[in-house]
């Protein structure tokens, strides 16, 4: 046999890229190729890029320039491109980049095997369909090692929604959701791998609507079947839509044990004239009725949130119903971006905002938001939680783990409670995580 091939993966963007990172490292393995964890050791190199604004899309061209020298030291050295950068942009880049070999979107990860042979023999290859089929499900069979304890899975992709600034309906499609048995099997196959921790990922998650064996199955009722395989311990979702918040899926939150009282529920603006010229078809009034229906279900659930700031039109009234509906809501955690025009959205045609002043109001927001983060993190203190320990911490003896609510807490604890769920009493708050005591059963 010849020695195996050498597979660097760099990914940017959000979670659904790391899952897809972790499929196309699966694809390639069927090529003998072996993940590494440096560019300077691989034969090839993918980027799996974002394109959500235009600082993440510009990462990906100042990334391949530090690259050049790497190809020039090694000219077999193979470079690739995936995900929404390669799916906007296409051949664009090959132009921009010439020593690009493969230019793949995010849809036709299972054609990689033969796009990689292709660059072997020296051809380009470049592949942005979007093709019919389960991407997923023309993947090969990987082998099945153990694994840490949490585990993405992609329930559902694309996304119709349009909302006037967001690149993510033509990058990756139209909303499209799997098969309700296979996401079973495969969350099964996860927690005979030691997984203890599924979080369900789609780009609009909660308008899942798959295929079930007795007809179709929203998010709700996919989450509660998984709650029925034994060993998975923790169910969490992401990201959702206020429009697709139904009754079932709040229940759940309310009944499902499972289900962690952890929602990340994007409002962007809190005003309604921007809501409106956004697209998001809800008003500030209706996301805020809908965060008390889903309190009354879950009291102690820990809200997170996106925001974007400077949008066209914006003006300083517009930013201060942003700021009161933060003051109103409360969010545990939350995201907050400046508006990035992106080419081919309706809303790139319209006038910007001063950038001074969408910066300063960016600041304020997250100053806001900070207090409030803090705030949630601090009232922890003197709470019992659940700590699934994902790694040794940095003290000796230490192990670090994420609490029910998504907190990162640190704790004295014996080591063969790695990968395990233990009850935890939070005794400090620091800068970026808790600190706490295992308690006694
Ligand atoms: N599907 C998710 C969001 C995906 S993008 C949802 O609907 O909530 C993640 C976040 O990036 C968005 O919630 C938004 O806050 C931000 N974002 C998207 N497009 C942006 C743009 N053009 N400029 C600035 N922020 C943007
Ligand atoms: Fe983008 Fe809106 Fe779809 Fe979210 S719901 S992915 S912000 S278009
Ligand atoms: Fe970025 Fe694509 Fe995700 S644009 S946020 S990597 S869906």
């Amino acid at each position: 046999m010849s020695a195996p091939k050498k597979l660097f993966v760099k990914t940017y963007g959000c979670q659904m890229n790391v899952y897809d990172s972790e499929r196309m490292a699966e694809a390639l393995g069927s090529e003998g190729y072996v993940q590494v964890g440096t560019a300077e050791e691989a034969d090839m190199i993918l980027l799996n890029t974002c394109h959500i604004r235009e600082k993440a899309a510009e990462k990906v061209y100042s990334e391949l320039g530090r690259m050049k020298p790497l190809r020039e030291a090694n000219p077999d050295l193979k470079i690739g491109v995936a995900g929404c950068v390669a799916q906007a942009e296409g051949e664009e880049i090959m132009r921009r980049q010439p020593m690009v070999d493969l230019v793949v979107g995010p849809q036709t990860y299972h054609r990689l095997p033969a796009m990689a042979r292709a660059v072997e023999g020296g051809e380009k290859a470049l592949d942005t369909d979007f093709p019919e089929e389960d991407k997923f499900l023309h993947l090969p069979k990987a082998r099945k090692p153990k694994r840490g304890p949490t585990a993405f899975l992609t329930v559902q992709e694309g996304c119709d929604k349009f909302c006037a600034f967001c690149v993510v309906p033509y990058t990756r499609g139209a909303e499209v959701s799997r098969p309700a048995e296979r996401l079973l099997r495969e969350a099964g196959e996860l927690v005979e791998r030691g997984v203890r921790e599924i979080t369900l990922l789609g780009q609009n998650v909660n308008a899942y609507h798959g295929e079930g064996p007795d007809g179709e199955w929203g998010l709700a009722r996919l989450i509660r079947e998984l709650a029925t395989i034994d060993g998975l311990d923790r169910i969490r979702f992401t990201t959702s839509h206020p429009n697709d918040m139904e009754d079932d899926l709040i229940a759940a939150h309310g009944d499902c044990e499972k289900l962690m009282p952890y929602l990340h529920l994007p409002v962007q603006s809190g005003s309604d004239r921007i809501l409106k010229a956004m697209n998001r078809k809800h008003t500030a009034a209706e996301y805020v009725a809908l965060i008390e229906r889903i309190r009354a279900a879950r009291p102690d659930l820990l809200l997170s949130g996106d925001f974007i700031v400077g949008f066209p039109g914006e003006t300083e009234e517009d930013f201060e119903a942003t700021m009161d509906l933060v003051r109103t809501v409360g969010y545990g955690q939350a995201y907050s971006f400046k508006y990035s025009a992106r080419p081919g959205t309706p809303a790139a045609e319209k006038a910007p905002v001063e950038s001074a002043v969408a910066d300063d109001r960016l600041q304020r927001l997250q100053a806001l938001l900070t207090e409030q983060q803090r705030a949630a993190q601090d009232s922890m203190v003197g709470r019992e939680v659940s700590v699934l320990f994902e790694k040794a911490g940095r003290l000796e003896g230490q192990l670090v783990g994420k609490s029910d609510y998504l907190h990162a807490v640190h704790v004295q604890a014996p080591e063969h409670l790695m990968g395990q769920i233990a009850r935890v009493k939070i005794v400090e708050s620091g800068p970026n995580s808790l600190k706490g005591e295992l308690i006694a059963e």
